[in-house]
């Protein structure tokens, strides 16, 4: 039987290389963070730089084209228009000379501060969250993944709707005439989002149980799964790509992916494993999306092997990985997960001190942890990515014969639920011949429950 596939062309929304503005990005940086800057390094924290640069591959994700960027450097954040009067009025300037139509503030603003900063600059104001719901929105694959993105959409909308009304008492906003007699405008939205929200969640529900069931079948087809995660721009794609040499989307920006892919790969020694390309991780991620987010790594939970891809050529590699970990961890996967490996992604950028420090040091991790360096881009590596996949499914995986009774029903979905049934033939003696590939701890009950060798 062959593995699910899902067909690229078909579901993924190719994104439109027609621009969408003109774009200033600004990254507002409070003083007493600033204090912190010069430690960064050492605390892993991202400097304001990176997180500059971040901000503007988010939004050349989304096809602005970024004219100007800047640091902000705030002693307080301003309620009205959170960057001071000063710079409220340089940015109007710059907005006005490189006629930008889109300012990109990485932060989280308020409906207040939006409102005042677009009248301010005459142009469109998006703030960090309101840039990767856009990202997610055009990455977004399958249905479930739409669904999410617009449930998350709503939800935040929801929440300035509520703040819009506190701050300000006034009405906004449209779906004027639904709202009944007496009722205030801001009430009806509210009603109108909630009600939209509630069908989106019903809809998710039926979309999240034919998955599962999908999922089911696919346990029966007795390939082990590989997932990669990543932060995001660290190379899955194109390791997916190398890897299966299929042609999936892998471009330089950020959120090539958000929905899982999957494809069966053949590895050397012939055993066939599903690999499973999921979304990049990214730093602070608004509240409103992070369930989104997770529920999009739902495969990586229940993975035989996890590849957390990183570029080591990045100057944050280690605060990256630190977020990674951090999410994985949230999903119940500890560093020292015995289905994970790391691999050091983009050894090809580094100069060859850069090269013998990395090689080094992952020289000094245990063999059961030691990361493979590879370049996802001129697959250098991948054969010994390969083996150490290879291995890895080795070690924790028994393959047992037993033989149970046909009719017992209850033992053979305990062996579909805790096993990978690999073969099932009904003997001439009348019993059923079944063989099974389980973990350590499967295995164990596997031949106490039926003698298996
Ligand atoms: P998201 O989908 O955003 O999470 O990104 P990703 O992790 O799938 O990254 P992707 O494969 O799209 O690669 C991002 C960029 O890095 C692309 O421009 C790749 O060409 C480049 N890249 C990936 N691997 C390598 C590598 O080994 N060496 C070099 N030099 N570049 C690489």
């Amino acid at each position: 039987m062959e593995p699910r596939r899902r067909d690229q062309s078909a579901d993924r929304l190719t994104p439109t290389r027609a621009e969408t503005g003109r774009a200033i990005v600004i990254e507002p940086w409070l003083k007493q963070s600033a204090s912190r800057a010069a430690s960064a390094r050492e605390a892993d924290m991202r400097t304001p730089q990176a997180r500059l640069e971040e901000a503007v591959g988010l939004a050349r994700a989304i096809d602005l084209n970024v004219v100007e960027q800047g640091l902000v450097t705030l002693g307080e954040i301003r309620p009205a228009t959170y960057i001071g009067k000063g710079k409220v009025d340089e940015f109007a300037g710059l907005v006005k000379s490189l006629e930008v139509s889109v300012v990109i503030m990485d932060c989280p603003v308020s409906p207040v501060q939006q409102r005042n900063l677009e009248k301010a600059w005459g142009a469109k104001v998006i703030d960090r969250t309101g840039l990767i719901l856009e990202i997610f929105g055009r990455r977004a694959r399958t249905r479930e993944g739409a669904l999410q993105v617009e449930l998350a959409h709503l939800n935040y909308q929801k929440t300035r709707l509520v703040r819009a009304w506190t701050h300000l008492e006034r009405q906004r906003g449209g779906f004027g005439f639904l709202g009944g007699p007496g009722e205030t405008q801001i009430e009806a939205d509210r009603r109108v989002i909630g009600e939209r929200i509630a069908r989106i969640e019903e809809e998710l529900e039926k979309v999240k149980r034919t998955r599962a069931l999908h999922r089911e079948s696919r346990k029966r087809v007795p390939y082990p799964i590989v997932a990669l995660v990543g932060y995001t721009n660290a190379g899955k794609s194109t390791l997916f790509n190398r890897m299966t040499q299929a042609t999936v989307l892998s471009a330089d920006m950020l959120f090539a992916t958000l929905d899982p892919t999957l494809r069966a790969v053949d590895l050397p020694h012939g055993s066939r494993v599903i690999l499973s390309d999921t979304v990049g991780f990214i730093s602070d991620l608004p509240t409103t999306l992070v369930a989104a987010f997770r529920a999009t790594l739902e495969e990586v939970i229940e993975a035989d092997v996890i590849l957390h891809v990183r570029d080591m050529s990045h100057e944050d590699a280690a605060a990256q990985s630190r977020d990674v970990e951090a999410v994985l961890g949230e999903l119940g996967i500890e560093p020292t997960d015995k289905r994970l490996i790391e691999v050091w992604n983009k050894i090809d950028r580094l100069d060859a001190d850069g090269r013998a420090r990395a090689a080094n040091l992952a020289e000094r991790q245990p063999a059961e942890r030691r990361p493979v360096l590879v370049s996802a881009l001129g697959g250098e590596g991948i054969d010994a990515l390969t083996k150490a996949i290879e291995r890895r499914l080795g070690e924790g995986r028994l393959t047992l014969s037993l033989s149970l009774d046909p009719a017992d029903g209850a033992g053979l979905s305990w062996l579909y639920r805790h096993a990978e049934v690999l073969t099932r033939d009904l003997g001439d003696d009348g019993r059923l011949a079944v063989t099974v590939r389980a973990d350590a701890a499967n295995a164990d009950i596997v031949r106490r429950k039926y003698a298996a060798i």
